[in-house]
């Protein structure tokens, strides 16, 4: 199959590198020109386990290129994929798609022969009548199929995930979509990923769905992690308690400073909002939206509680900024509002992170970036562990000791147990344990 790819970020590049791979001849095509003339060097612009790899090999055996010019890639293309970006819109909380709608305006101003226009990107429910919509009004001589097909993948684990995902889910009722469709995750479901065949607006709703029951999850133990400390009880033992029950599940069940990242909290808005406006609210999404925004700033108060009540002037060294491990992607990070606060407070801020500094750099003011844990921590007043990415699980404690000028550890990620930590002789807190 020929694949054309437009937007090449988190999921359009993974996505492509993967259809690539599986034998489709893919094009992806973006209109940030260094993006593109990066991957053109063999350089990869994001940090995602495994991609450079991914990418080299297929660019190698000749079945993926990047592009900033999409017509050519679009003429003769059996599907072409939506996976541009639809950010929260500016004021009102909505997704704005004004990229997916551009997006379908340049490409059905090319399309050659019967197409298959694929939306990948997370888009309220109605949007595919949408662009089917923008691009009957544009072209009306033009013969495609407007099918929904949103990707689950999670950031850290992209690859992963797309090769072998839960399910493939597609939204639509055309025939010979459906056979394009079927062709292109054959190697998929051969291995058994079932392929979830619906309507457009129910695939819509399902990605929507899922994305907010999980952002539920993660909630739902972080209120209990602020019940356990009021009460003396261990989240963590509550968490493996009741996860064990199949019907619940242990995943998604980690107390700790909030969900952020790039969908969860755009999505969980996204969809509380669409719902308010069809007159059909979502009670618990909201809810979780609000008690979520709230969390952020309150892990900085239980900084500033293990430093004694204030951070004016001290020196907290934080570890960790991405939104979660194996990821550069800042975000909605919490560090982010965390570090904020803690700034409000008259902190002066630390920080070191593996992956994401760079883009890091660009979002917080007045932060010394440290060159690695060790450099972070020497002088600080306390520490706080915000991200738990795998060289933190198993730091140097003595070390550490010896570098902070107060042994006070604020761990958000639960990656210590606080026994090990007290009996070290550490001011040991974190969350949802007594
Ligand atoms: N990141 C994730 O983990 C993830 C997972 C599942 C779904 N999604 C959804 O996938 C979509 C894309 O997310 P992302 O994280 O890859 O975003 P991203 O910002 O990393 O990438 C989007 C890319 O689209 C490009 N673009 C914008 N308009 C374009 C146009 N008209 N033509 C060509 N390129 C264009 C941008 O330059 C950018 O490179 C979003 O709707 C998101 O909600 C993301």
């Amino acid at each position: 199959m020929r694949v054309t790819m437009i937007g090449s970020g988190y999921v359009g590049l993974v996505s492509g590198a993967c259809f690539a791979d599986f034998g489709h001849v893919v094009t992806c095509v973006d209109t940030d020109a260094s993006k593109i003339e990066a991957l053109n060097r063999g350089e990869i612009p994001i940090f995602e386990p495994g991609l450079g790899d991914l990418v080299a090999k297929n660019v190698r055996e000749g079945r993926l290129s990047f592009t900033t010019e999409l017509a050519g890639p679009v003429r003769g293309a059996d599907a072409v994929f939506i996976a541009v970006g639809t950010p929260t819109r500016r004021g009102d909380g909505h997704a704005d798609l004004s990229y997916v709608y551009q997006a379908a305006r340049d490409v059905v101003a090319e399309i050659d022969g019967f197409t298959v226009i694929v939306t990948k990107s997370t888009v309220p429910v109605g949007t595919g009548d949408e662009v089917e919509r923008i691009m009957r009004e544009t072209r009306p001589d033009a013969d495609f199929a407007v099918v929904s097909n949103p990707e689950f993948l999670r950031e850290g684990a992209a690859i992963g995930d797309f090769k072998r995902p839960d399910r493939i889910v597609i939204g639509t009722e055309d025939e010979r979509a459906r056979a394009v469709m079927e062709e292109i995750y054959r190697p998929l479901y051969l291995n058994a990923a079932p392929l979830l065949f619906t309507q457009r607006r129910t695939s819509e709703v399902i990605k929507y769905a899922a994305n907010a029951y999980l952002a539920t999850k993660i909630t739902f133990i972080n209120e209990m992690a602020d019940l356990c400390e009021a009460v003396g009880a261990n989240v963590q033992e509550v968490a493996r308690g009741i996860g064990l029950d199949n019907r619940i599940g242990s995943k998604f069940l980690h107390a700790g400073p909030g969900f952020g990242g790039s969908c969860f909290p755009k999505d969980t808005l996204a969809l509380m909002k669409t719902a308010q406006d069809l007159g059909s609210p979502l009670r618990i999404v909201e809810t979780v939206v609000a008690v979520n925004d709230q969390r952020k700033r309150a892990m900085a108060r239980k900084v500033i509680t293990a430093c004694g009540g204030s951070v004016r002037g001290k020196r907290i060294a934080v570890l960790g900024l991405a939104f979660k491990p194996n990821t550069d992607d800042m975000r909605e990070a919490p560090s982010l509002a965390i570090i904020a606060a803690l700034q409000d407070g008259g902190a002066h801020v630390v920080a070191f992170d593996p992956e994401s500094m760079a883009p890091a750099r660009a979002l917080l003011n007045d932060v010394t970036f440290a060159a690695d844990p060790y450099s972070c921590i020497e002088g600080a007043d306390a520490l706080v562990i915000i991200t738990e990415w795998d060289a933190f699980r198993a730091l140097d404690l003595d070390r550490v000791k010896l570098g902070l000028r107060a042994p006070v550890v604020v761990d958000l990620r639960n990656i210590y147990r606080s026994e090990d930590m007290r009996r070290r002789g550490f001011s040991y807190s974190n969350v949802g344990n007594a």
